[in-house]
């Protein structure tokens, strides 16, 4: 997606020794990850292996059991709310399945964290998520409608504008193509590639979508059993050597990743 993907940059967000259970269930097992600044990552992995979870670690909106996430140089597991709250400011999210409020128009959608962080008033919010929308392919007229009113395709688009709408310095895709026909998958992915690099941003992307990746990521990152076990450029994805990543992407049921922990299915 940047032009020399490798060439070395500081990495935005360094991971250490993660690990996350819900009960007995170990998810996330002493995983190591750097996020490079400016460059899209995208982290590949079966269903139930913990992508959500990782995602969800970073945000604060799960706490890591141990390990250390530093954004920045600040480390999230066990951050004051305070602090949280300010790193926040530097994240956009946009949630599997869009994840729109129902009962806010379109406009108030894109503008929420504006709105709910900002010293802005409605009529500046407006026309800033009148912009905002612009830059995703709707038209103003869309800026009235309930969410209920548009297509999947639209909503994914609303959901982007909403993430990218305070200029983050982070953009988070959990899934941005699940749900999708091809044609509106490939569109959502254009869209993106083109808002991370009109922001400049850091991308953190999760999918099992193999053209996906193909097209948003510089770098992946193959999660299995708790841990990447495989990093490096896209270009290499066809011959990483990774017995793991070559199954994966191949969709193949045989190999090193036995159905049922770490299905390829979704
Ligand atoms: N809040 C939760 N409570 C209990 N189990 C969870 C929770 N969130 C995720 N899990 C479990 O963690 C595993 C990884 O989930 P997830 O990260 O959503 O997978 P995926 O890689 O498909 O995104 C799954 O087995 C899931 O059931
Ligand atoms: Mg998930």
């Amino acid at each position: 997606m940047t032009p020399d993907t490798s060439a070395p940059s500081s990495p935005k967000i360094v991971i250490r020794g993660l690990t996350k259970s819900f009960g007995s269930k170990k998810v996330l097992q002493g995983l190591d990850l750097d996020v490079p600044a400016g460059r899209s990552l995208v982290v590949i992995g079966g269903s139930g292996t913990g992508k959500s979870v990782l995602i969800k670690c970073i945000l604060g909106l799960l706490t890591a059991d141990s390990g250390s996430i530093k954004v920045d140089g600040i480390e999230v597991v066990g951050a004051s709310r305070e602090t949280m709250d300010a790193l926040r400011t530097k994240f956009g999210m946009l949630f599997q399945g869009a994840a729109l409020f129902d009962s806010l128009p379109v406009w108030e959608n894109v503008a929420f964290g504006l709105l709910a962080t900002r010293r802005i008033d409605r009529r500046e919010a407006r026309e800033r998520a009148v912009r905002t929308l612009a830059m995703v392919g709707l038209g103003p007229e869309v800026a009235d409608l309930m969410p209920a009113e548009l297509s999947g395709g639209m909503q994914k688009r609303v959901g982007l504008a909403r993430a990218i709408a305070h200029e983050p310095e982070i953009l988070f895709f959990d899934e941005p193509t699940t749900g999708l026909d091809p044609i509106m998958a490939d569109v959502i992915n254009d869209l993106i590639v083109r808002c991370v690099r009109q922001l400049g941003a850091t991308a953190l992307s999760i999918t099992h979508d193999m053209q996906s990746v193909r097209k948003i990521a510089d770098r992946v990152a193959m999660l299995h059993g708790g841990r990447i076990v495989w990093e490096g450029p896209v270009e290499q994805i066809d011959d990483s050597g990774n017995p793991f990543v070559d199954q994966f992407i191949h969709g193949r049921a045989e190999g090193p990743i036995r159905v049922g922990e770490g299905s390829i299915q979704s």
